[in-house]
Parts: C-alpha cells; structure tokens; sequence
C-alpha cells in the first residue's frame, strides 16, 4: 500500500511486509489446495469445524474461560462479527451505546442497523459507568447493546480496569441488555497482559458476547475473525443475518492450520514485539520534540497514541500544516460520535519506519507550534 502522504501516522493498518509471516503462510495455503482441503463450501453457518476448534483451543489457553467450537461463529472479521450481533440484537430504533470516542468505522456499522448510536465519555479506567446508568434510566429497555473496547481501546489507548469490566457486565445483567466486547487488541499488549475479558465477569449468562481478529495479529486480508458466545443456540442465533453464507474454507482453513502448528503463538510474540518496538521509537521521538501543553499517555498496548491539545489549538488546523508537510494523523473527532470537539490526535506507530516515525512526531509537533504562536 503506497500511503497518501510519506509520514502516515493516520492508517492504523499493520505493516504487512514485516508482520506477515509470508513464505509459512503461502506452504500452509499450498498444503490446503494441492490437496482440495480447502477448495469446497464449508459446511455450516458456523463455519468449518477445524478451524473452530483451533480458535477455540487457542481461546482457551489464552483467555480466562475455556471456549467450544459450538460457541464460536467464524467472520469476516471483527467488524462483521460485530454487524451480525448488532443486527441480531437490535430491532430499528433501538439504542446502542459506544464509548465516545470509539473505533470511527463502528459507528457507521452499528448505524447499518437502523439504531440510534449514543456515545458515553471514557475514563481513565474504561467507559464512564455513571453516565452508562444515566443512559440505561433514559432509554430503558430501548438500550440493547454497549459496545466496548476494553483492551488497548481505538483511539485512546485505555485498558479498562478489572472493577470497570466486572461492573458493565453486572449492569448489563440487571438491565438485560447485551455488552459487544471487541477483543481486537487484547493480545497486543507490550509488558503484562491486560486484565481479562469482559466475559470472565459473567457466569455464561450470555449478557456479553465477544468479538475477535486476526487482522492486527496475523493479516488483514485474510478477512477473519469470529463471534464468541455463551453457548451453541446462542452462536447460532448470530447466523441469521450472515448474508454472505460460509466462511472461507480457505482463509479460515489456512489459520486453523496455523494455530494447530502452534504457529500463532509464535506469531502473537513476534507481532507484540514488533508493535512495543515501533511504538517505543515514536513514543521516544514525541518525548523530545512534543510540546508541554500537549497530554499523551505511553501506550501499554496495541497500535494509538491518543494526544489532547490545549482549547483553543484546533487539530484540523495543526493536521492541514502537517499534511502540506507530508505528515498526515486522524483528527480524533472523527472518533466521536457527534464529531464536534476538535482537540484530540490520534497517532498511528504501526506503519511506518523509524525515520518516518520521528521526522512525522517533529512535522506535527512544528505544526501544533504554529498554530498556537497565530
Ligand atoms: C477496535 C477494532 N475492531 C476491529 C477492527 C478491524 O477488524 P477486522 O479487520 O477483523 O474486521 C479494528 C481495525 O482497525 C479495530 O480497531
């Protein structure tokens, strides 16, 4: 992919020529066709067997709950699974909440569901609870489902603490609505793992639903990811909207084989490190050349560094002085769900090389200087 400007800190794609373990991908992918394993439909809404099994043995020795292949829906990645559950969980009209900011493109997704999106503020320790049950009083039971980002959230970086999870979901369980917990980053921490899924704190009750990715891990192309629920009837109710039939006997045959070669944990160390090394040059780079006034946190974790600038600094006018440089980031109203306070950047370390890592900090930080000294 050739970025639109040379100092892309705005894609939150992964850098696929190093990410990407190439050469054992394509003799797996040989393997599967050269013996027509993976040439056929694959069965049923679910999808392919083998590779549920995989996902879920691998879900079980690295989330706190053991997972079935009975409970898992095999995607088109995350942001499909997350359509499915949105759909099937919500009639139109209904009331879903997201954090505020959140992952921009969801609120587009969710929106496909014909649902009012409304944000609630984030905290340092995960979604702000209270403003939650002021939502939950509100709407009643129009408040269907809360989608979260628990772990290394998109845009801000923030794990939500152990007390922040339990709570959503005892909340979720007195209210009867549905936690969507997207599992995107949860692996991707740098040091220690983040504190466990959201699913942990409920007693299979099926109030929270869990979606996942190989596209930050492994590859994004590959198009997958999966729904896991609390049981099979529950996993299956998620099929009914699945418009595009079976999953990729291929794609999704490709990654099974890869985790029972015990593959993705080797890939999953690799990817970590990767990620908390590029991060670790740009976060090198802001702490020399970002100005004071300028808040950010060292990321523990997946791919953003999530900057506030003081009021009355606009990042749309620091982000067209960068831009004219070559340094591109995303302004993060973007991430919001009425879009409207302009003081926040996110910033991206996953894509680019060193030196476009530090000359894009120094361009953007000589931007926010200019456009405070007007
Ligand atoms: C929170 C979050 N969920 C999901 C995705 C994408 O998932 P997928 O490629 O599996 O659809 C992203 C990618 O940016 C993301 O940040």
């Amino acid at each position: 992919m050739t970025p639109k400007y040379p100092y892309d800190l705005r894609t939150g794609y992964p850098n696929t020529e190093i990410l990407v373990p190439h050469e054992k991908l394509a003799a797996i992918a040989q393997d599967l066709l050269l013996t027509d394993r993976a040439t056929q439909y694959g069965g049923i809404l679910q999808g392919p067997l083998m590779p549920r099994e995989q996902i879920a043995k691998w879900l079980t020795a690295n989330a706190t709950q053991p997972a079935t292949p009975e409970q898992l829906v095999i995607t088109s990645g995350a942001i499909a699974a997350t359509d499915l559950v949105c759909r099937t969980v919500t009639e139109p009209g209904d009331i879903v909440v997201v954090e505020d900011p959140t992952f921009y493109y969801m609120i587009n997704i969710l929106k496909m569901s014909n649902i009012e999106v409304v944000g609630v503020p984030m905290t340092p320790q995960g979604m702000d609870l209270e403003a939650l049950a002021g939502v939950v009083e509100q709407y009643g039971e129009r408040l269907k489902l809360v989608y979260s980002i628990p772990s290394y959230h998109n845009p801000t970086g923030v794990n939500a603490s152990p007390e922040n999870r339990k709570k959503l979901v005892e909340l979720a369980q007195q209210n009867n609505f549905t936690v969507l917990e997207d599992t995107t980053y949860q692996w991707l921490y740098f040091d220690s793992p983040p504190p466990p899924l959201c699913r942990h704190y409920d007693n299979g009750s099926g109030h929270v639903v869990s979606v996942g990715s190989f596209s930050k891990t492994l590859m994004p192309s590959l198009r997958l990811g999966w729904i896991w629920a609390a049981d099979e009837a529950h996993a299956q109710s998620f099929t009914k909207f699945k418009g595009d039939s079976v999953a990729s006997t291929l794609t999704s045959g490709m990654v099974g084989e890869f985790i029972a070669q015990g593959q993705y944990d080797t890939q999953l160390e690799y990817a970590r490190n990767h990620y908390a090394e590029r991060c670790g040059v740009l976060v090198e780079a802001l702490q020399k050349v970002m100005l004071d006034y300028v808040q950010w946190d060292v990321p523990q974790g997946g791919y953003f560094v999530w900057m506030t600038l003081p009021e009355h600094i606009k990042a749309q006018d620091v982000l067209e002085l960068s831009q004219a440089r070559g340094a591109d980031f995303m302004p993060g109203r973007l991430a919001y769900v009425d879009g409207a306070d302009d003081r926040y950047m996110r910033v991206c370390f996953t894509m680019m090389d060193d030196e476009k890592l530090q000359t894009g900090a120094q361009i953007i930080a000589e931007s926010i200087e200019a456009v405070a000294a007007r």
